[in-house]
């Protein structure tokens, strides 16, 4: 058995994102068409004397190296859905993929380490590596297997879809994000009162595969989001004016996002140019894990 195991794990988007009712536990009904892209963090993990971490790369500044991160939380959650007495791991990221930027790259980044453990841990079935993934975060569970998902309830029900053809996707980073983001833009969505039905979800679910662009996609955190994010209406404007497409968010944000044909990528790009923000080009991806 190899001493060290290495993954990718792919960011997300959610081509759709509908928030439905807040429920009696504080979570709210989802129905979210999700997609991962080819940008991904590396994980590696390897059995250490005591629990350590270490993060580097180009998107590293503000991650956690010690419990506080996604990742190191996986190895106990696992080891507790499996009865396992928890076992020691040092675990290196390297971020490619920006963090709270609605992209899902912690979440990603544990859902990894999950599937590395089941590597290592043969009685680590879909079943145990669901539970642990859902009681990690609402997206781990889709990021266990990645390529394009119809994801309900809290975030637990994954619904494997017919993969999306390959767009391009350039992804615009705003400088700020916020501090205990996503609970903060699903409270605003709970005052601004408007409950989403999963109807864009299912029928994009229904007619795949199909090309997409940003008219048709949808996200309920669009109506809370320029008020949440000082700056991104402004960002949103001269992005929609200087590429004439349309950009969506990622997510909770706020990170904004264009999909299209692959071959448009660059002139969005250079469209993009001194306009603000970090600009990363990337593409839609399939599942690594899927068999
Ligand atoms: O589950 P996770 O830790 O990813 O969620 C972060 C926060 O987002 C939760 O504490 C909750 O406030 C909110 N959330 C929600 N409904 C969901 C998923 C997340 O209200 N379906």
């Amino acid at each position: 058995m190899p001493e060290e195991l290495f993954a990718l794990a792919p960011a997300k988007v959610n081509l759709t994102l509908e928030v439905g009712a807040a429920r009696a536990d504080g979570y709210h009904e989802l129905a979210s068409v999700l997609q991962t892209l080819a940008l991904a963090d590396e994980v590696t993990l390897r059995p250490a004397s005591t629990p350590s971490m270490q993060v580097a790369g180009p998107f590293a500044a503000g991650t956690p190296e010690d419990a506080g991160n996604l990742a190191w939380r996986a190895v106990d959650a696992l080891a507790s859905v499996l009865g396992r007495e928890p076992q020691p791991f040092h675990i290196r990221i390297v971020k490619h993929i920006p963090a709270a930027g609605g992209l899902g790259g912690g979440a990603s980044d544990a859902a990894t380490v999950l599937r590395l453990l089941a590597r290592r841990w043969p009685d680590a079935g879909e079943e145990a590596l669901a539970t642990a993934a859902a009681a990690v975060g609402s997206d781990e569970p889709f990021l266990l297997a990645g390529g394009t998902a119809l994801v309900e309830g809290r975030g637990e029900r994954v619904t494997p879809l017919r993969d999306l053809p390959e767009h391009g996707v350039v992804l615009f980073i705003p400088p700020d994000t916020l501090p205990n983001k996503t609970a903060t833009l699903f409270a605003a969505l709970d005052r601004d009162g408007q409950v989403d039905e999963p109807a864009v979800s299912r029928s994009l679910a229904g007619r795949l595969p199909v090309r997409v662009t940003g008219a048709d996609l949808y996200n309920s955190f669009e109506r809370v989001a320029f008020d949440c994010f000082p700056g991104l209406a402004e960002l949103w404007e001269r992005l929609e004016a200087r590429t004439g497409e349309a950009v969506r968010l990622a997510g909770a944000g706020p990170t904004l996002f264009w999909i299209g044909p692959a071959e448009s990528v660059d002139a969005v790009v250079g469209a993009a140019e001194g306009v603000g923000c970090t600009v990363i080009p990337t593409a839609t991806a399939g599942s690594l894990w899927r068999r």
